[in-house]
């Protein structure tokens, strides 16, 4: 990234990099990941147009879907389904590898060798980021903004220091925002994949998602969902999911379990998100006739609490739920919120004759977070980890 001391001269002008630093550069070598069987998206097969994007096969697909029978007793419903996207990579799930399979294939693309992100210090995004990158070749930079530490946080950091990603402490929202501008002016050989990994291209992987579900619905797996429910940050699975919706024609609605404070994630911002990737496919999709259906969506705000990260009092009865029904940890940002909405959609009168889907979003598979990858982490952030975790 240019920055002073990175340079292959640097040790021999002197420049002395701090241990955590020397210790991480140690450690970053390319490491053999499984990464996925190669495969044409169902997308790609449907729109022959979309076939000159790039595309980097990361993903263990169909991923399985289920009835969610573990929680029947907490959601008040035994006729519940869940989508297992948490298993949709042996390296790591949840919501962000079917939409690397685009993007960081775009990366690939430029040529250039490095990835900058910004994200929580217990973003899935930076760790996805740091897991898939690394198995690609391409060096992983990251801004952390802080949250309330929890055990999951905890294991986050850990996890991406000992895959070797270089995190850059950034504190609170808008000194993150202000180290993100400044990384970005100083960059070099670097792709930048925004907070949340949103974007119109990366969310054809959630179109790509729907028209697999749609597969195993004709294939009598599990009953066409007329609500879908997910958690919603950035809204790209959801946007993504509504996309495919209105091109395959179904009456859907989608309810997007707020994770983060209205001033992020409103109607506006996810309206926006969506139009602007109904727009992508529509624009490869010229031949397409009149939709006879309007699928909607929803955001139900009562799981979130004081904002992003914050533990309820819901959201910590509901973490056995998600370990009963995925057999791994569940966690108090995302899985645990989206399970306390669900419930209530579940109990709502409105929903009673609807077939509900529960779109798992969170990986079941733990990246190794071994204590002693506390020394690959700058201090300020290693310090994080001395707090007593809040869930
Ligand atoms: C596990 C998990 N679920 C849901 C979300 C929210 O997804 P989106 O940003 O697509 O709304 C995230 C975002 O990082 C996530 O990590």
């Amino acid at each position: 990234m240019g920055e002073l001391g990175s340079g292959p001269g640097a040790a021999a002008v002197g420049v002395v990099r701090p241990a955590h630093e020397r210790a991480r550069r140690a450690v970053a070598s390319p490491c053999p990941a499984p990464l996925a069987p190669a495969r044409e998206p169902l997308l790609f097969a449907e729109l022959p147009a979309l076939r000159t994007l790039p595309f980097q096969p990361l993903a263990h697909l169909p991923t399985p879907v289920e009835p969610a029978l573990a929680c029947a007793a907490y959601l008040g419903r035994d006729d519940v389904w869940m989508k297992r996207d948490d298993l949709v990579s042996p390296l790591y799930g949840g919501n962000k590898v079917r939409r690397y399979e685009l993007l960081l294939a775009a990366a690939l693309a430029t040529g250039r060798r490095r990835v900058l992100t910004v994200g929580g210090t217990g973003s899935t995004q930076v760790t996805a980021t740091a897991l898939f990158g690394r198995a690609l070749g391409l060096g992983v930079r990251a801004v952390a903004f802080e949250q309330p530490l929890t055990r999951f946080v905890r294991r986050a950091l850990l996890a991406n220091a000992a895959a070797a990603a270089e995190l850059v402490p950034g504190g609170g929202y808008f000194g993150a925002f202000a180290r993100t501008v400044l990384e970005l002016l100083r960059a070099r050989d670097t792709s930048f994949v925004a907070p949340g990994a949103s974007s119109p291209l990366a969310n054809l992987g959630y179109v790509d998602a729907l028209f697999e579900l749609d597969l195993q619905v004709r294939a009598g797996l599990v009953p066409r969902p007329d609500v879908i429910v997910l958690p919603t940050g950035s809204a790209g699975t959801l946007a993504g999911l509504l996309a495919g919706a209105w091109y395959l024609d179904w009456p859907l609605e989608i309810v997007g379990v707020a994770v983060a404070t209205r001033a992020a994630c409103n109607r506006a911002t996810v309206g926006l998100v969506a139009w602007r990737t109904r727009r992508l496919l529509a624009r490869h999709a010229p031949a397409l006739g009149r939709r006879r259906h309007a699928p909607c969506f929803r955001l139900f705000h009562g799981a979130l609490g004081r904002g992003y990260g914050h533990p309820t009092p819901d959201a910590v009865a509901a973490l056995p739920e998600i370990e009963r029904l995925t057999g791994a940890p569940g966690e108090v940002t995302y899985s645990a919120k989206a399970l306390v909405g669900a419930r209530a959609v579940c109990r709502d009168p409105r929903y009673r004759r609807k077939h509900i889907l529960l779109w798992n979003t969170l990986s079941s598979t733990l990246p190794p977070a071994p204590e002693s990858a506390r020394a690959l982490l700058p201090p300020a952030l290693a310090r994080l980890l001395d707090g007593e975790p809040v869930a």
